[in-house]
């Protein structure tokens, strides 16, 4: 098969990251026989810098024309006290409005081999084996009245039903092809968001009736997600409410540098990407773990390309190397491997 994948780096170790998941896949298409075509576009506080603008022209067409899109990360202090149209973040805000890549699956997977990373006990974090689905469209992320001066600021936070239902049916038929347990997070004793999104999950469970739901108050998941983490399967939940709680369950299974994402639109175009950020301090060094961005790489073969074999050969890959007991320094402070150190380990196992 042939594939065009628009490269979006970003900022700090956005680059380091998305040049090993690029290497990956090019060792994948090689396997396979694949041609995998790569367009390097600027997206974020490198774009304002080189071209005043978060998401230039050339690379929302570039996008456009591919079959879908690989982002490392964008931010950073230097962009944080620009105006918000030229903020870093507004790249990639703009990006999942534009392409209307509302549905954001994040899985976390705690693997055996990492449960020593860990910050929980093991028994707590072994197994663990969750799917956020998180929107990522709506919400308080886009709403207007949006506003800040010295005196005053606005935030709003609307959602139609139509932006409420098609995520819930996604996580619906996500939850069909897992354990059939959905939790929905809301805020319903405070947020009329909150109220129509589970009434609307209430009204979807109908059509689904071999999944248990269960609604919970995003506070009290945030104490569920460390004291009882096995207990979720599917979390439904808001743009915000996902971003939060993603970073908090990531680390269960060792580092917020392991998780990966999908941002899926209705007819699976998607843009993927690491879940972390550009992590400022550590960028440049050699240091970054790049398995988070190399398993978005593995999503966009899943969600995007079909390609299930190829997929699963990266997923083996990197978790294999993590078997043979070579770690990044998020991992271990035993000899940690560097970034470049570490793919290549990942490639040796690629191509053995
Ligand atoms: P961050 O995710 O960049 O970093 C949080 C912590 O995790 C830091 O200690 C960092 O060193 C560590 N870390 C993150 N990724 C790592 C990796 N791959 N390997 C090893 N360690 C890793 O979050 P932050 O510090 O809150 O944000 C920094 C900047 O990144 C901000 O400008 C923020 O807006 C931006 N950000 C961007 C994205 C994105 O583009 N998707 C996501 C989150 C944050
Ligand atoms: C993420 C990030 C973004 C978000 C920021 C950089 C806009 O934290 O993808 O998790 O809040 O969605
Ligand atoms: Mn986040």
């Amino acid at each position: 098969m042939e594939k065009r994948v628009t490269v979006l780096a970003g900022d700090g170790i956005g680059k380091e990251v998305t040049d090993a998941a690029v290497v990956v896949l090019e060792a994948v298409a090689k396997k396979y026989g694949h041609t995998f075509h790569f367009d390097h576009q600027l997206v974020g506080g490198a774009a304002v810098d080189a071209k005043n603008n978060p998401l230039p022209e050339e690379t929302g067409a570039s996008c456009e024309a591919s079959d879908a899109i690989l982002l490392g990360a964008v931010g950073g202090p230097k962009w944080d006290n620009n105006p918000p149209a030229l903020r870093a973040e507004q790249g990639l805000l703009l990006l999942r409005k534009q392409f209307d890549l509302f549905a954001n699956l994040r899985p976390v997977k705690a693997v055996s081999t990492l449960i020593q990373s860990s910050p929980l006990k093991e028994d707590i974090a072994k197994d663990v084996d969750m799917m956020i689905v998180r929107e990522l469209t709506g919400g308080v992320y886009f709403g207007t009245p949006s506003l800040y001066n010295d005196e005053e600021a606005v935030d709003t936070m609307p959602y139609s039903r139509k932006e409420i239902e098609r995520i819930v049916d996604k996580a619906f038929e996500i939850a069909m092809k897992r354990n059939k347990r959905i939790t929905s997070v809301d805020k319903a004793n405070v947020l009329a968001t909150s109220r129509l999104w589970r009434q609307i999950v209430d009204e979807k469970k109908a059509q689904y009736p071999e999944v248990e739901v269960r609604h919970q108050l995003v506070d009290s998941v945030a104490m569920s997600i460390i004291t009882s983490p096995k207990d979720f399967d599917v979390i439904l939940t808001e743009n915000m409410f996902g971003d939060i709680l993603s970073d908090e369950a990531s680390v269960i299974t060792g580092s917020l540098g392991l998780l990966p994402s999908a941002s899926i639109r209705s007819d699976g175009f998607g843009m993927y990407e690491p879940v972390h950020g550009t992590a400022p301090e550590i960028a440049g060094q050699n240091i970054a773990n790049p398995a988070a961005a190399i398993l978005s790489a593995a999503m966009m073969l899943t969600y995007s390309f079909d390609m299930l074999e190829e997929a699963k050969a990266i997923e083996d890959a990197v978790y294999g190397t993590f078997e043979d007991g070579h770690f990044t320094g998020d991992l271990t402070k035993d000899n940690p491997l560097g970034t470049k150190e570490w793919t290549e380990k990942v490639l040796q196992r690629l191509q053995a």
